[in-house]
């Protein structure tokens, strides 16, 4: 039969790189602790109407990347691309968006995007974010490229820049798209035919445009920060001197538009220098009016969200090797012949209790055991032969002394002597 392979622009998670993928987790769980996070978990499909919504009719998400199918009782679903719509729309659900409370909240989990797979661009991919909603303040922004900072120093990332700008808001956005359609449509024949769609309904996502021909266009293009309205040129000041303040160093990037449409004010996004083409390892920024997008009451939020495969290419690059180093077992319990395998099966669970124990599974000899518990990197093999449990003790071999000294069973059971 011909064999069956995983989808195009998936990946299986194998040991021994699942072992990275647990530990980015754990130290995940622990700094949102710190940082005052709760973690979402939502479902893994919505309806589509959520993410038409929330990131938008006009983004490229929504229009060429969504897997939306029709389940059999009629209802249009979307497997979700990105995380924070779900948070949003499970926020406003369960009511816990309150007056004059902040909710901080984070999440991670496979997302589904029908984009080209290329390297650290996949088909399902793994994000974490996090997302705080209830504050308009600027300290919240800084709060969330803060705890996005702290992340990735965590994972023991060098080489990081973090790119500021200020997309505006509904109301000084519509000025600047003007400003920037007068830029543009002397030279609108040149741009790609995806860029000439944008040209009406949405021309920022022109400045993000990867096409060669497209990039060479834009340069020079009007400034979204010269278009900023008074309250928006306050807030981007107020955000840059919170993280002045907080420690965090950014580069201002007034040619940084995001690919999802609900995005105000904010906008930021985290380069590593080591990646090539698909160099930003997150991103994130403001989303004032979500909230209210997916059926809420008005509530401010910023957030970001990190692509875990990324992030495990650039410690690659970084030359981290490892996340987190094989574990290996305390114990290797050995059997001279069959008849010591029930002694070892008592034995083995005995020592399991207190740390990490193995034993032989497939009926190999002493010798092969010997291989295999030095394979394993154990550190030191027991071995129990009938002559010697009759006696009630085992040979307890020190893998790395290579010291060898008859234990009682009872004192291996109990943990109660130093050769155990
Ligand atoms: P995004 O920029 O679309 O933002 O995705 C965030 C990160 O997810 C990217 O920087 C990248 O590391 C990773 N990523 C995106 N697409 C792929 C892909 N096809 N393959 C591998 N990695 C990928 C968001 O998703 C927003 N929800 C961020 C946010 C949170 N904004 C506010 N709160």
């Amino acid at each position: 039969m011909a064999k069956i392979q995983a989808p195009r622009g998936t990946h299986d998670i194998l040991p021994p790189e699942s072992r990275h993928w647990i530990e980015m987790e754990r130290r995940t769980h622990e700094l949102m602790r710190r940082w005052g996070f709760e973690e979402i978990r939502t479902p893994m499909f919505e309806s589509e109407e959520l993410f038409v919504r929330g990131v938008g009719q006009g983004s490229d998400i929504v229009r060429k990347e969504m897997y939306t199918f029709t389940d059999k009782g009629d209802r249009r679903l979307s497997l979700r691309p990105e995380g924070t719509a779900s948070v949003a729309r499970a926020a406003v659900e369960h009511g816990m968006l309150q007056p004059g409370r902040v909710l901080k909240l984070y999440y991670q989990g496979p997302m589904f995007r029908y984009d080209r797979p290329a390297a650290g661009r996949y088909r399902q991919f793994h994000q974490m974010g996090a997302e705080v909603i209830g504050s308009a303040a600027p300290v919240a922004d800084a709060e969330i490229i803060g705890v996005f900072w702290a992340w990735l120093l965590e994972m023991g990332l060098q080489g990081l820049t973090v790119r500021l700008n200020s997309v505006g808001c509904p109301v000084c956005r519509p000025a600047y798209r003007e400003r920037l359609r007068d830029f543009l449509r002397p030279k609108l024949e040149w741009l790609c035919g995806d860029c000439k769609e944008r040209f009406e309904k949405n021309p920022m996502r022109i400045l993000d445009c990867k096409v060669p021909g497209c990039q060479a266009e834009i340069v020079g293009a009007p400034s979204t920060l010269d278009s900023l309205g008074e309250e928006c040129r306050t807030h981007f000041e107020e955000v840059q001197a919170c993280l002045q303040a907080a420690g965090i160093r950014f580069e201002i990037d007034p040619g940084l538009v995001r690919g999802l449409d609900y995005y105000t004010k904010t906008a930021f996004e985290v380069h590593h220098a080591g990646l090539g083409a698909q160099s930003a390892v997150g991103g994130g920024g403001r989303y004032d009016g979500l909230v209210e997008e997916v059926g809420g009451g008005s509530s401010p939020g910023v957030g970001f969200s990190t692509g875990l495969e990324r992030i495990l290419l650039a410690l690659e690059a970084d030359g981290v090797a490892e996340l987190a180093p094989p574990a290996r077992p305390d114990w290797f319990v050995a059997t001279v012949n069959s008849d010591a395998r029930d002694e070892a099966l008592r034995l083995v669970t005995a020592l399991r209790r207190r740390g990490a124990a193995e034993m032989d599974l497939s009926g190999a000899s002493l010798k092969s055991q010997f291989k295999q518990a030095d394979r394993l990197g154990a550190a030191k093999v027991i071995v129990l032969g009938p002559r010697e449990i009759e006696r009630g003790v085992a040979m307890v071999r020190d893998m790395a002394t290579h010291q060898e000294n008859e234990v009682p069973l009872k004192e291996l059971y109990t943990g109660g002597s130093e050769s155990a």
